[in-house]
């Protein structure tokens, strides 16, 4: 699109706000529990396109990105969390102003329908909240009226690079080959918007988030790229700071498929079943155990501490954000 077609959507989209639309975006933006709960949509596989009503552990993963710079999550298989991702990316693209996402995934067509997956997302919010068009529209990115962007890669070794990015969301890290180079760059690219991590960590993370998501399912260890995740999942859990990883320290999360409301004791033993004799993986993707793991624990001589229910979540303040003149900022 050049630049004169872009002018022109713009000046088409120029919205203007009543009192109660004003009101709605401010929930919105300082609640995103709200704004999924009251906008947020997912395909279903029988009801088509219908409301999503959140589960504990997903608003407890939202509340998360928003709060934290770094986090991790360990989650078993089919379970709701890219649609998680999908309904943060929406919120961070719509309610923030010049917001650069970056979604890299396991390949490049699940990176794709993730990207779909947040547009879909997009599209089916009032005009309101997110201006009623595109500005650009491409399988790899896209962009909105209010000047915020999203960049899809596939896990290719140079993904990401060269791009400037708020935040930066690495889906299934245990089945990315190229993890290292993948999490360098996109750390690179995060780590341009903060002078140090201190900063990072007592910035008011509500105001503009930042920072980088792992999410994976756990793996066979045998297979550097998920050691790699697996050492950060661990000093996670310990709540050590990553020295090997740009000295920093991530906020974990788990997600065990019991704690799950649509997983219920018929859906358990139909997966189950899927499997058959093959308990190893069975484990592996839906009982979050990591294939070696006694093998590493030996290597490393790591204490590794099973019970997740101890991780603090009080590691960072979160200051409540207040968004005083919405149509000064919101520039449609
Ligand atoms: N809160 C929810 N209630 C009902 N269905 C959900 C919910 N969250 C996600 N789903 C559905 O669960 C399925 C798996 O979701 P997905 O996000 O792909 O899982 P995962 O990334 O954990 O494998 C999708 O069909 C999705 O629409
Ligand atoms: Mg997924």
């Amino acid at each position: 699109m050049n630049y004169q077609e872009r002018i022109k959507k713009l000046r088409k989209s120029k919205i203007y706000l009543d009192d109660y639309q004003t009101q709605e975006i401010i929930k919105c933006r300082n609640d995103i529990i709200y704004f999924v709960e009251n906008y947020g949509v997912i395909l279903h596989p029988k009801l088509g396109l219908t409301k999503i009503k959140l589960y504990p552990k997903q608003k407890e993963v939202l509340e998360n990105l928003v709060s934290y710079p770094f986090n991790i999550i360990l989650k078993c298989r089919q379970i709701g969390i890219s649609t998680t991702i999908a309904l943060f990316g929406a919120w961070t693209l719509t309610l923030i102003p010049s917001f650069y996402l970056g979604i890299v995934s396991r390949s490049n067509d699940e990176a794709v329908e993730l990207g779909e997956r947040i547009k879909r997302i997009i599209k089916n919010l009032p005009a309101f909240l997110w201006g009623g068009d595109f500005i650009v529209n491409n399988k790899k990115s896209f962009e909105l009226m209010n000047g915020s962007k999203c960049v899809i890669s596939a896990p290719i070794p140079d993904a990401l690079r060269g791009e400037t990015l708020n935040y930066v969301i690495m889906d299934e890290v245990a089945s990315m080959r190229h993890v290292k180079q993948i999490f360098a760059s996109a750390y690179f690219t995060v780590s341009q918007n903060f002078a140090n991590l201190d900063e990072l960590y007592s910035k008011k993370m509500r105001e503009k988030p930042m920072g980088i998501a792992l999410i994976s399912t756990a793996g066979n260890l045998k297979d550097f790229w998920v050691k790699w995740f697996y050492k950060r999942w661990i000093s996670a859990v310990n709540q050590n700071i990553d020295y090997s990883c740009g000295n920093i320290k991530w906020k974990a999360i788990s997600i065990h498929w019991s704690e799950v409301p649509f997983c219920d004791s018929n859906w358990y033993e139909s997966i189950k079943r899927n499997y058959g004799e093959d308990m190893e993986l069975f484990e592996q993707e839906m009982e979050l155990k990591f294939i070696g793991e006694e093998d590493v624990m030996k290597e490393e001589s790591t204490y590794i501490a099973r019970d997740f229910s101890k991780i603090s979540n009080e590691i960072f303040s979160i200051p409540e954000f207040n968004w005083k003149d919405i149509k000064d900022n919101y520039n449609f």
